[in-house]
């Protein structure tokens, strides 16, 4: 990899979540110029930035070549990643660039990990469920080095802070999925779906199962056989027709999403039935997203970073969460 290059690309970056990533990226003084398909959009918030863009469509390959020539690592953060992460991906292996983006799409991790010699050959890491997933992933590393053999996993996702409308276009995508778990090292669909209490610190809450990222990336981490995960908010129950960019809000302001706080609680138990317990107190989602993806590509950028397809564990182990402002892993074990 060429030192001389230590520049970072947003791709996505006018969207709700890029826009926080760069002023992100921007307080932390990382030298970064910003990319995406719309023209006015893209050059607009370049000047605000005061950085350098590129406006290419996703699929126009000299185009990434030109983008990526100067760079070490790519945010992208356009979703939904369906229909980005392929391109981007390729791009990034052509180009010698690490990859990072903030999926929270299953589909985009299984294809990461479809690249995994690629990306060694390419020398660069690959990502895929870089933003919600670097704490609770942390979060597993650390449950997972406390019992010998861990062998069930259960993590409730508290989420607060409402959606973005790029979430709500993404999140249509995943719950086609249906209810998928890990069991004994395969992914299935939950054949009995119950809720189930977490604890956050004093407060206790019901958590309804839902697939996240951890039955992919965490697995990836650890190696755990059994993944269940469960969150504190339904999907939205949004119809593709009612859908249109007219009728859903960007997202969350500043305010709303101040106002409150995420947390990851998990349990985990050994193969001799010792249960241990944690959980994560952090900022709200669209907060926590671009503190936790600028965190890791500042890593890459300051040359830390294990070459082929990772998980943000696989990586960075436990200790990336000491790099998330504001973010605390606190154990909960009698
Ligand atoms: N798990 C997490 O950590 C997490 C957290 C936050 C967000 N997310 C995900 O991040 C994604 C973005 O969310 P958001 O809130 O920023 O949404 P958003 O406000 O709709 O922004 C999406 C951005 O991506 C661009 N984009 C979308 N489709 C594209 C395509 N096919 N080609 C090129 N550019 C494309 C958009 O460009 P235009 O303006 O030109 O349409 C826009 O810049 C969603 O998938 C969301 O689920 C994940």
């Amino acid at each position: 990899m060429n030192n001389e290059k230590n520049k970072l690309l947003i791709y996505g970056a006018t969207g709700y979540t890029g826009k926080i990533i760069a002023a992100r990226v921007k307080k932390l003084n990382i030298e970064f110029e910003i990319a995406g398909r719309e023209a006015y959009k893209t050059q607009k918030l370049a000047e605000e930035l005061a950085v350098g863009y590129h406006i290419f469509d996703v699929d126009t390959e000299y185009a990434w070549e030109k983008a990526l020539r100067d760079k070490t690592v790519l945010i992208n953060a356009a979703g939904p990643f369906q229909f980005t992460a392929e391109q981007a991906m390729k791009a990034c292996l052509k180009a010698g660039v690490h990859y990072l983006d903030i999926s929270a799409e299953l589909e985009t991790y299984r294809l990461a990990q479809s690249l995994d010699s690629v990306a060694w050959e390419a020398g660069i890491q690959l990502i895929s469920g870089a933003g919600l997933f670097v704490s609770y992933d942390a979060l597993v590393v650390h449950l997972s080095k406390l019992v010998s053999e861990p062998k069930y996993l259960k993590v409730g996702f508290r989420h607060y802070g409402g959606f973005s409308k790029g979430s709500v276009l993404s999140s249509k995508n995943i719950a086609d999925l249906g209810i998928l778990i890990r069991k004994n090292g395969d992914i299935i669909n939950n054949p009995d779906p119950k809720s189930k209490i977490f604890s956050f610190g004093k407060e206790e809450v019901e958590c309804m199962p839902t697939p996240l990222g951890g039955i992919i990336l965490s697995y990836k981490s650890t190696g755990i056989p059994n993944i269940e995960e469960y969150f504190s908010l339904n999907l939205p129950a949004i119809k593709l027709p009612d859908l249109t960019a007219e009728n859903l809000p960007d997202g969350p302001t500043k305010e709303e999403r101040a106002a409150g706080r995420n947390g990851i609680s998990a349990e985990l138990t050994g193969k001799d039935g010792r249960v241990v317990k944690a959980y994560v107190d952090a900022p709200s989602g669209y907060d926590l997203t671009p503190l936790s993806v600028v965190a890791v590509a500042h890593r890459i950028l300051n040359g830390d970073f294990k070459v082929g397809y990772q998980s943000p564990g696989s990586a960075y182990g436990e200790d990336i969460i000491k790099d998330i402002p504001d973010t605390y892993l606190i154990d909960n074990n009698a």
